[in-house]
């Protein structure tokens, strides 16, 4: 049995937070921002919608593009660092539950912003392995619950929403979903953490219980650079694949400028690149989905278009992914 990326959906929260807006709460300019990032605007949730609010709307979506009914998943995999609750119950369960699926496994992973790409990872393992047949993989996150909107490094970053796709088994070799690459080193953890609120944290918990993410922005962005560019270079030698046979290069939405140099590295056409960081920021594990919504719902994802994913994130953790999309275009 092979693995194929079969349907993809996202789900964007109405309120829109402008640079603009951000001018009137932090030291900061609307073309600062722009400049040095490529973000014109984020979307926040409502105070009343949560991580797995968002997640089963863009899942909703996924099932239906897939043909699929509930009772066909036999996993979900929920990739967040926002989750409802930071120990439990996992988002992936509620996420379950408000879909109706009372018996299917379900669980989160943490690794930042290459978390869609790990769930990819173990959805694509336990498909070939024949344990699962139909598995849902959903980013999703609150960033704006996790955000220190008095820190002008990175409260202009995030923002909010989800994307998901369903993951199935099929005998048709092309539209096997073809390697994917995940690594992580954790000498590198203080770039980017949310230092309160754990085992480790250095305050008494009880009194710190904000999540904050803090992040060392200028190193992070060199790693950023020189991470995410060898991991493409290295998943298609693997592969043999050459960078102009990719039709959507989809990368981890975190700055316009990390994106271009792993881009042209890549010696790639601006029509390869997927670019949505302008309308929804920095979206941590759900920017990857939400990315490919766009283009399908754009019109230009079609059955048998090569996808190469590319994710970076703390932790440090990264990925990448050759993915032919297996369902039909819109
Ligand atoms: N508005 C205005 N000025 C700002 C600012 C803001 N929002 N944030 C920082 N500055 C200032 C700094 O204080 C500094 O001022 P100084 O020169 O007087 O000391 C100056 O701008 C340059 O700061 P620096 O941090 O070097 O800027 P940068 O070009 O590295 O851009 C980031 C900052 C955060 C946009 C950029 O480093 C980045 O995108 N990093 C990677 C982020 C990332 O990928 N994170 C997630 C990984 S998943």
């Amino acid at each position: 049995m092979y693995a194929a990326f079969c349907s993809i959906g996202a789900y964007v929260p109405e309120k829109i937070l402008t640079n603009s807006d951000l001018e009137t709460m932090v030291d900061t300019s609307d073309e600062w921002i722009y400049k040095r990032t490529g973000i014109k605007e984020r979307h926040i949730a409502a105070d009343n919608e949560t991580t797995s609010d968002m997640g089963v709307n863009a899942c909703r979506i996924a099932i239906e593009r897939a043909g699929l009914s509930h009772n066909d998943i036999d996993m979900i995999i929920c990739a967040t660092i926002s989750p409802d609750y930071f120990c439990m119950p996992s988002t992936a369960a509620i996420i379950a539950d408000k879909l109706g699926l009372q018996k299917v496994t379900a669980f989160d992973i943490s690794a930042a912003c290459t978390g869609f790409v790990y769930a990819l990872s173990i959805a694509k393992a336990f498909i070939e392995s024949g344990m699962k047949k139909n598995i849902l993989i959903v980013g999703a996150e609150k960033l704006s619950a996790i955000t220190d909107y008095t820190d002008r490094g990175t409260c202009i970053l995030f923002g909010d929403g989800a994307g998901a796709a369903i993951i199935s088994a099929t005998d048709n070799k092309e539209h096997a979903i073809i390697d994917i690459h995940t690594g992580s080193d954790g000498s590198y953890a203080d770039l980017l953490m949310s230092p309160n609120g754990g085992s480790g944290s250095i305050h008494d918990t009880l009194e710190h219980t904000a999540c904050f993410m803090q992040m060392k922005g200028n190193e992070t962005f060199k790693v950023a650079v020189r991470t995410l560019t060898n991991d493409v270079v290295s998943i298609l030698a693997d592969n043999s694949i050459e960078a102009s046979t990719v039709k959507h290069f989809v990368p981890h939405q975190a700055n316009y400028r990390i994106i271009k140099a792993v881009g042209d590295a890549l010696n790639l056409d601006e029509a390869q690149v997927v670019l949505t960081v302008e309308k929804y920021g920095n979206t941590s594990g759900a920017s990857i989905p939400m990315a490919i919504n766009d283009i399908y719902e754009s019109r230009r994802l079609q059955q048998g278009d090569l996808m190469l994913l590319d994710a970076f994130g703390g932790g440090l953790t990264w990925g990448s992914a050759l993915v032919p999309f297996a369902g039909k275009g819109k």
